[in-house]
């Protein structure tokens, strides 16, 4: 059988892990699908530099076109983050056919409805778990586990940077700034960290959970957004004194049809469970009309928790592929939205 052929554009925390699980774990893989997946070719910026896992250098370009470009590649997985060039890269793979898997928040939640539209007149997947709380399948929750519910409200612990932040000036009275370097040399922190702690990153993924739990079309205008960088140990220490802890959460709700979606640090109660969600862990509560309360735990970061997200979506295409159902079983939400304002 003919191996499923991949290409990889980005090759750092996320990229990484993806080749180790692909490479490591193909035997569980080709049970599953019933072929290899070969990882053909990888996008980077700089051959040069060294990497932290083995890859012939005939496989390595530092040119996108040479992926999209390829016929031999059938799915394109973008691990490379930013707007562009990764939103021009997908588009035009998408044009060639070719399915997609991303872990770009940046880019679903700004350019979603354009890439989703085209991936849906292609007959082509995109998917998209990774981009929201790193190892939790919480996209596919949301689209296939409730889409019988009518779901009202999603709060979520959907940053792991700031949460190991908050968790280590909480717990070991660590400054802020320290914190925050360990969690970039950890891989968690994007590659410029100030949408980590100004509520962005997160922000951006409520946007996109909102979007799927409401059947609706948010962007990042319709969040309301405050991060961290202004919370002092010293809050953290006065909250603690007098039984809660500082997390940033952000929280989507609707009533009746009326949507408010924001991100804030708030002080949760320290036995409600969300508090108790540390370091790089992420948490997701989310209340369904008939299921009534349920919350979803995981890592939200880092290189390997990322690429298990990244791969199940890469072996869900491969799957697709085999029942020739691309394109059909993705979820194209968009719908106009009503957002609820102060005076609401
Ligand atoms: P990263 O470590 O900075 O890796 C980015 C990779 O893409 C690098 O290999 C880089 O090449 C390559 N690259 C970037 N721009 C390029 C360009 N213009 N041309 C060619 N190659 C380019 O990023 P990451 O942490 O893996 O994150 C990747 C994506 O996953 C982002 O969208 C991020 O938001 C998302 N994500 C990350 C995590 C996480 O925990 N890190 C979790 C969930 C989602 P070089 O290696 O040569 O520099
Ligand atoms: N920078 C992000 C975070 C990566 O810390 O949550 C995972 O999306």
């Amino acid at each position: 059988m003919e191996p499923i052929k991949v290409g990889l554009l980005g090759m750092g925390t996320v990229g990484t892990g993806v080749l180790r699980i692909i490479e490591g774990h193909q035997d569980d893989l080709q049970k599953q699908v019933g072929s290899t997946i070969r990882v053909e070719k990888v996008l980077v910026q700089d051959k040069s530099k060294a990497r932290r896992y083995a890859v012939e250098a005939d496989r390595i370009t530092e040119d996108g076109w040479d992926i999209v470009n390829d016929p031999d590649i059938d799915i394109v997985v973008e691990v490379m983050g930013g707007i562009e060039p990764a939103k021009t890269y997908i588009l035009a793979a998408l044009d060639k056919g070719k399915h997609v898997v991303t872990a770009n928040k940046d880019l679903m939640a700004l350019h979603g409805p354009e890439i989703l539209n085209k991936a849906a007149e292609k007959n082509c997947d995109v998917l998209y778990e990774a981009s929201v709380a790193g190892g939790i399948p919480i996209i596919r929750t949301l689209i296939e586990g409730f889409s019988s519910d009518r779901i009202t409200k999603i709060i979520g612990i959907v940053n792991g940077t700031t949460n190991y932040i908050l968790t280590k000036m909480s717990q070991e009275g660590a400054s802020y700034e320290d914190v925050l370097k360990e969690a970039q040399e950890l891989g968690y922190a994007e590659s410029d960290p100030t949408s980590d702690v100004e509520g962005l990153d997160a922000a951006r993924k409520m946007a996109i959970l909102g979007t799927l739990g409401f059947h609706t079309s948010l962007g990042l205008g319709d969040v309301q957004a405050k991060g961290i960088s202004q919370v002092s140990k010293e809050d953290i220490q006065y909250g603690k004194s007098l039984g809660y802890e500082v997390k940033l959460l952000g929280i989507a709700e609707r009533q009746d049809d009326l949507i408010s979606v924001s991100v804030q640090p708030t002080l949760v109660r320290k036995t409600h469970p969300l508090a108790s969600v540390g370091g790089v862990f992420n948490a997701v509560y989310v209340y369904g009309e008939a299921v009534g309360e349920t919350m979803f735990y995981g890592p939200g970061a880092g290189e390997m928790p990322t690429a298990t997200s990244v791969v199940a979506d890469l072996v869900a295409v491969v799957k697709n592929l085999k029942l020739g159902v691309n394109g059909r079983t993705m979820f194209v939400p968009y719908k106009e939205k009503k957002l609820k304002t102060e005076e609401q």
